[in-house]
Formats: structure tokens, sequence, C-alpha cells
């Protein structure tokens, strides 16, 4: 069975807790992946993280996937709305995955509501907080399971 996660979160990710409470939680990063392996061991998954602010880094996570997830959670903060090399990277990859946003992306600016990603994605989750990494860990592990 398909179990395993890998969280990613990307550039800027580290700041929560000091970033615009219009839009996001005030809890750290720390905190919120407290609340995603709680999350995940009550769905029967077992959750891996990482974040980083190098782009270059974040395809080599991405490349490395296949070896330590069936599925990805993928945050890539701004990266989402213009970095080619990571939808590439995704595609390389090759593993099921969800797009999740803190915030509802398609609702501020006009820069943010586009996602190179998305097309690559099996759902997309934004702006329910830190619930919806709830919700799209609940996706992920359906898409887990179909047959291959
Ligand atoms: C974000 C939304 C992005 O537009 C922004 O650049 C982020 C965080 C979110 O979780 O809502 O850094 O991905």
């Amino acid at each position: 069975m398909k179990h395993r996660v890998e969280v990613l979160h990307g550039v800027n990710l580290d700041t929560l807790g000091r970033r615009d409470p219009a839009f996001y939680p005030r809890i750290s990063l720390t905190e919120l992946e407290v609340r995603v392996k709680r999350f995940a061991s009550e769905l029967g998954l077992d959750v891996t993280f990482a974040q980083t602010n190098h782009e270059g880094e974040f395809c080599e996570l991405l490349h490395r996937a296949p070896q330590v997830a069936d599925g990805l959670l993928l945050n890539p903060g701004a990266w989402t709305h213009y970095s080619y090399a990571i939808r590439d990277a995704l595609e390389v990859a090759a593993l099921p995955a969800v797009e999740v946003h803190l915030s509802p992306v398609d609702e501020r600016e006009e820069w943010r509501r586009k996602s190179v990603i998305r097309e690559l994605c099996v759902g997309t989750v934004q702006g329910k907080g830190v619930d919806g990494y709830r919700e799209a860990l609940e996706m992920i592990r359906s898409e887990m399971r179909k047959p291959a």
C-alpha cells in the first residue's frame, strides 16, 4: 500500500508566523508541520518534510522524491507562479501531487492567479490555512490508492 507522502515547502515558507496575518496563520513552519504530521497519522500516512529558499534545491528535492515518497504535497510559494524549472522537475518526479496554498491565491493579486504546476497536479487546495493540508492529504491518499 502506498503511504509515503513528502511535503515540500518552497521559498519564504520558513518565515511563517511573520507573514501578513490577513493571509497566513500566525504559526511557525515547525508548528504547521506538527499539525500536518498529526493529520497524516490520523489518515494512516507517513509524512516527511523539506523546505528550501533555493530553486535549484527544490528541483533536486523533486528529482529525489520517487526514492522517498509515493505522493507529494507541494507549496512552492511564489515559485508556483513562474518557475518552469520546478514545473519540469515535477514532471520528472512523475508522482501524484497536490498543490497547496495557505491563502486563496486565485482571489489575490493577478500575478498569483497563475500556477505553472497546476496542470501536473491531481488537485489544488487553497485559502483553507492549515486545514487545507488535511484536505490535500486526503486527496493524495485517494489518488495513491487508485490501481496503477
Ligand atoms: C502561498 C501563496 C503564494 O502566492 C505566496 O508567494 C507564498 C505562499 C500560500 O501558501 O498561500 O509564499 O503559496
